[in-house]
């Protein structure tokens, strides 16, 4: 079946943008289906680099159809930035719509964001500030604001008002903070909507209309397994689900239109934002990672907690989204290294652990159960065929491969599309 859903292992960061990009030269298609702006993908082209937030990375080879599903959260005023943004840069947009059934993010949305942090004190989760949890939170509410209502403007202005008044209120009753004005709101969001009318589109009905005609269809996943709502070490989550499931929910397709699943891993493990984090480093070797593979986010900035690879999520991710082949990234990160852990397991009180704990009470205490293995310490950036790369890189991505229980598909060791060792054709 020629449908492929590109998706995180960790805690996002893994290089999705690379691979999607690098599939995306085969398809037909390619599709977000969950979170918004607060993703950022890092994709190189020609030497030139391109930060994508919203637009599906696919929107870099000209001719590729993108669609924004509904399970995304959109920014117009930056939807709108990276469009004219690309454009800019002799790129073709012509390809794009979005979902019709979308949710957009609001100005309240995003001061909301803020306001919750400052309250969580303590307790902060530490998230990308853009509105996005809640935007979703609207969502379930019953009360968000859609792309289809802000394509009508009386019917936007009715729901507007409702929102902005109760907004208004609880940012003022609970955060002793300015609301927003009403018709300001109403004349940027309208102006918006003029800019996005002709790309919006009933996403899933285009489709699955593709998926019929025998297209082949990228899904593309932003933030990843440990930071689905459900899924993830809540609450120090994302609001949407970046597993595999989320594809049918958030593009609006049936689960057997799902061909393979790629799950990304990064040759260690990254996270920002707060939460436990059992392979983290403290020390030398995590600032050494965090340099060498400048580990500071896209969309926020933020410096990154660096640690040793852990395959006991990564095996968790496998599971939950029935992960077909690994996409390992960033190997070359690792080229220095003189020795290089794995996590193969957790202990919690003495006692080995087979499931991935659900309360972060105890994700904080568990102990890793690491392996040592030897580093290769030689430069993998210009090599091409697995077989080539030193037999202590072999080792390592096969000892990930034995304990987090999924065959290698992809190995990349440079972030250009040419740097990329294709192990098994995933459109095949
Ligand atoms: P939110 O998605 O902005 O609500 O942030 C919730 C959590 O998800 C925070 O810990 C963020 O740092 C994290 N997060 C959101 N998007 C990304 C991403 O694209 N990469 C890595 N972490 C992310």
């Amino acid at each position: 079946m020629g449908s492929v859903v590109v998706m995180g292992t960790q805690w996002g960061d893994e290089g999705k943008g690379k691979i999607v990009d690098y599939l995306a030269e085969q398809a037909d298609v390619v599709v977000r289906y969950q979170g918004g702006n607060n993703a950022g993908h890092t994709v190189v082209v020609g030497g030139e680099e391109f930060k994508l937030h919203l637009l599906p990375s696919g929107i870099l080879y000209n001719g590729k159809t993108c669609l924004i599903g509904n399970g995304v959260v959109i920014d117009p005023g930056v939807l709108l930035k990276e469009i004219k943004g690309v454009q800019a840069r002799g790129i073709d947009t012509s390809g794009l719509k979005i979902s019709n059934r979308a949710h957009v993010i609001m100005p309240y949305h995003r001061l909301l964001d803020e306001a919750e942090e400052i309250a969580r004190g303590d307790f902060k989760i530490g998230t990308t500030k853009r509105g996005i949890g809640p935007c979703y939170m609207d969502k379930n509410s019953r009360c968000g604001i859609r792309i289809v209502d802000l394509m009508d403007a009386e019917e936007f202005a009715l729901v507007l008002k409702r929102n902005i008044e109760a907004k208004n209120r609880l940012l003022k009753c609970m955060y002793d903070m300015d609301g927003f004005d009403y018709e300001t709101v109403k004349a940027e969001y309208l102006a918006y909507a003029e800019q996005l009318r002709p790309y919006v589109a009933d996403t899933s009905y285009e489709l699955n209309e593709s998926i019929d005609a025998g297209e082949k269809v990228l899904f593309e996943g932003a933030q990843a397994t440990l930071l689905d709502l459900d899924h993830g070490t809540y609450p120090y989550v994302t609001s949407s689900h970046p597993i595999a499931g989320g594809v049918c929910v958030g593009a609006g397709i049936g689960p057997t239109k799902i061909g393979k699943v790629v799950g990304v891993v990064k040759a260690y493990t990254t996270r920002v934002g707060e939460g436990p984090f059992p392979s983290e480093l403290h020390d030398a070797v995590g600032d050494h990672i965090r340099e060498r593979g400048h580990e500071y986010g896209t969309t926020t900035g933020r410096p990154r907690r660096c640690g040793w690879l852990d395959a006991r999520v990564v095996r968790y991710a496998g599971k939950l989204s029935g992960i077909d082949y690994m996409a390992i990234t960033r190997l070359d990160i690792l080229d220095e290294m003189k020795t290089l852990k794995i996590c193969v397991g957790y202990t919690y009180k003495g006692q080995p652990l087979n499931e991935f704990p659900a309360s972060l009470k105890v994700l904080a205490e568990v102990e890793p159960v690491y392996e040592e293995l030897p580093g290769w310490q030689s430069d993998t950036t210009a090599i091409r065929r697995y077989e080539d790369l030193p037999l202590n890189a072999r080792r390592y991505l096969e000892r990930l491969s034995e304990a987090a229980e999924i065959k290698i598909g992809i190995v990349s060791v440079g972030p250009r599309r040419d740097q990329t060792m294709i192990l098994h054709e995933m459109f095949a």
